[in-house]
């Protein structure tokens, strides 16, 4: 099957006008689960979800020794559609490749579709891999709301899925001896390069946090501008405080998502919350970056007489993949493509939370707009084709032997 012929299948999944809305949980979701069953059932793999809502289809039932690749379907708000889906489309067709080239492996190998990747519903990054390793406590997890107040259980249970399921695999995860995970290059190395695929060494440490500023609503016509304490104030500051330490110090800082309340044209907020997400090369700078934002921000609540609160959402520590498989990615990449640059990124992914208990690695697919997490993230069907056959020759050289 052409990458164009079963992209499509997917294509119109939550496409809206203005990029992609693909949240965990929703109705968007919940189809493309279902399309992800067909999927293995069309191929005659053995279909299995962790209980955590982590979905799997495996050639050969799984057992120990598994080689595992895939991705995530949800998406941010706005997002484009490969960050995440070309993952695990990628992951069919490539099994389809070893098929057509007669391979029968010496282990299962699986494709996997991560839940809740983005944090984009219920905050926290590479939510489902996290539960299925046990790094966040399930009733953590359960407990999580999104912008409409509805918690991950209940969000489950909407959709039918039993939320008292959710719990660490550590079988499942122990089954698996490697996972690498192809992924939409979310910046424009390989353009620079002209290699249409790449491998992935390193992810920067990050996080998010949310930032919650609290004053005193009132109203815009008669509260004279010495006696407010507007939170919307120390909130712009926060801002432009952010960038102005990441360019300082070095880091990445981006307010991308802010509420007020009562969100009123002719009212002085009462409170404004804003979410912080920052990054930098090591987890030094990383805290460095954080305290001197929040130092700052500090100083500025005080003169505004606003009260501030941080808070910690989720932080995603520095990985380097593991070299040896790197390499063997490098290597088997190279059978039919000439240059196979190696790469660090500054975004996260489900393979840097594996990584902490299993080998990782990633294959980049070339993304010529450079552009990720909106509309004009871009891949050609050249080279997700040649991410499909890089792809099948990773896992057709990890899963030769025993
Ligand atoms: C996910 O793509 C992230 O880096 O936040
Ligand atoms: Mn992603
Ligand atoms: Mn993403």
């Amino acid at each position: 099957m052409r990458f164009r012929d079963l992209w499509e299948e997917i294509a119109p999944i939550g496409r809206t006008d203005h990029g992609y809305l693909r949240y965990a949980w929703s109705g968007e979701d919940m189809a493309l689960r279902e399309w992800f069953a067909a999927q293995a059932s069309r191929r005659g793999l053995f279909l299995e979800e962790d209980g955590n809502g982590n979905l799997f289809a495996w050639w050969g039932p799984r057992s120990g020794g598994a080689i595992l690749t895939g991705s995530h379907f949800d998406s941010v708000p706005g997002g484009g559609g490969y960050d995440g889906p070309l993952g695990i489309v990628s992951g069919f067709l490539a099994l389809d490749e070893l098929r057509a080239r007669g391979v029968r492996p010496a282990r299962p190998i699986g494709v996997a579709a991560f839940v809740e990747e983005e944090g984009s519903r219920f905050g926290v990054a590479c939510l489902g891999s996290r539960l299925l390793i046990g790094a966040i406590d399930p009733e953590r997890a359960l407990a999580l709301r999104d912008r409409d107040g509805i918690t991950l259980a209940e969000a489950m249970a909407g959709q039918g899925a039993d939320p008292s399921g959710v719990r660490p695999r550590p079988d499942l995860v122990a089954s698996i001896d490697a996972f690498v995970e192809l992924h939409v290059e979310q910046g424009r190395a390989l353009a620079e390069m002209g290699a249409p695929v790449g491998v992935g060494t390193d992810i920067w440490p990050h996080g998010r946090w949310r930032m919650v500023f609290t004053g005193e609503g009132n109203h815009a016509g008669t509260t004279p501008m010495d006696a407010r304490r507007d939170p919307m104030l120390t909130y712009a500051y926060a801002v432009l405080a952010a960038n102005k330490q990441a360019r300082l110090l070095g880091g990445h800082a981006t307010v991308g998502r802010v509420s007020a309340r009562p969100n009123a044209t002719n009212a002085v907020p009462a409170g404004v919350t804003g979410w912080l997400d920052a990054r930098a090369a090591d987890a030094d700078a990383l805290a460095g970056l954080v305290g001197a934002i929040r130092a700052k921000i500090e100083e500025r609540a005080a003169r505004d007489r606003v009260e501030f609160a941080m808070t910690e959402e989720s932080t995603s520590r520095a990985v380097r993949f593991d070299a040896p498989l790197v390499e063997s990615c490098v290597r088997a990449a190279r059978r039919r493509l000439p240059e196979v640059p190696r790469l660090a990124t500054a975004a996260g992914h489900d393979a840097g939370v594996l990584a902490r208990h299993v080998p990782a690695a990633m294959l980049f697919v070339r993304n010529p707009t450079g552009v990720s997490h909106a509309p004009s993230e871009h891949a050609t069907d050249a080279d997700c084709a040649a991410g499909v056959s890089a792809l099948a020759d990773v896992l057709e050289e990890l899963a030769a032997h025993r």
